[in-house]
């Protein structure tokens, strides 16, 4: 992934909660953004229902109080991912956290808040005893998810909506505090 500027005006005032109904129209602008000129932009009714499939583990990063990015998550079986725009299936259950999408607001981006997302993910994971976190990364993005603990998993194919460069990836959920 490329190297960015660090944001000239950094918010002031961040706090990660979770998603409330009003936020779902910000969300989805923020997905188009981040994700319209890559093809991968599945739309706000899809979002909306991997929300309502985990309300307890997505979340929206409010900066100065506007929603500035987002994390959505779900339990979902190891190995496995939602198809792209698909209607989400509810009630999976088991120790595999799959955290489906995280957007950061290009103007914000290379200030740590994903860093901040990603640690109330893992915080939130080990205290719902999930012991792995899951994703695909996309368009690239496999590198920035290797430093952040995640490892490959060549042999489990994602489906085509990722796209030709997705790869599955996944790491535990340590018992200790440290890490994002
Ligand atoms: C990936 C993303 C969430 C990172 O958000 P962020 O708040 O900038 O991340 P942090 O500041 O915590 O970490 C900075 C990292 O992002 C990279 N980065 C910084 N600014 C960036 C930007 N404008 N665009 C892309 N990546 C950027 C840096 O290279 C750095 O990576 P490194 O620490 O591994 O070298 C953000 O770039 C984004 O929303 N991208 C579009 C959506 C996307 O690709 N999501 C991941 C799908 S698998």
């Amino acid at each position: 992934m490329a190297r960015y500027r660090t944001p000239a005006c950094a918010p002031a005032d961040v706090r990660i909660r979770h998603i409330a109904a009003y936020d779902w129209g910000a969300i989805a602008a923020l997905e188009d953004r981040a994700y319209a000129d890559r093809e991968l932009a599945e739309g706000r009714e899809a979002l909306q229902a991997r929300g309502r499939a985990s309300p307890g583990t997505c979340f929206v990063l409010d900066a100065d109080g506007a929603p500035e990015g987002y994390l959505l998550a779900l339990p979902y079986p190891r190995f496995r991912c939602p198809e792209l725009r698909g209607a989400e299936e509810a009630g999976h259950t088991g120790d595999n956290l799959h955290l489906h999408d995280i957007v950061v607001a290009e103007h914000l981006r290379g200030a740590g808040l994903a860093a901040r997302l990603l640690a109330r993910l893992t915080a939130t994971a080990r205290a719902r005893r999930f012991r792995r976190i899951s994703l695909v990364a996309v368009a690239g993005t496999a590198a920035f998810w290797t430093r952040r603990g995640y490892g490959p998993h060549p042999d489990v194919a994602p489906p085509a909506g990722y796209g030709p460069r997705a790869v599955y990836m996944s790491r535990a959920v340590s018992v200790s505090k440290e890490g994002g």
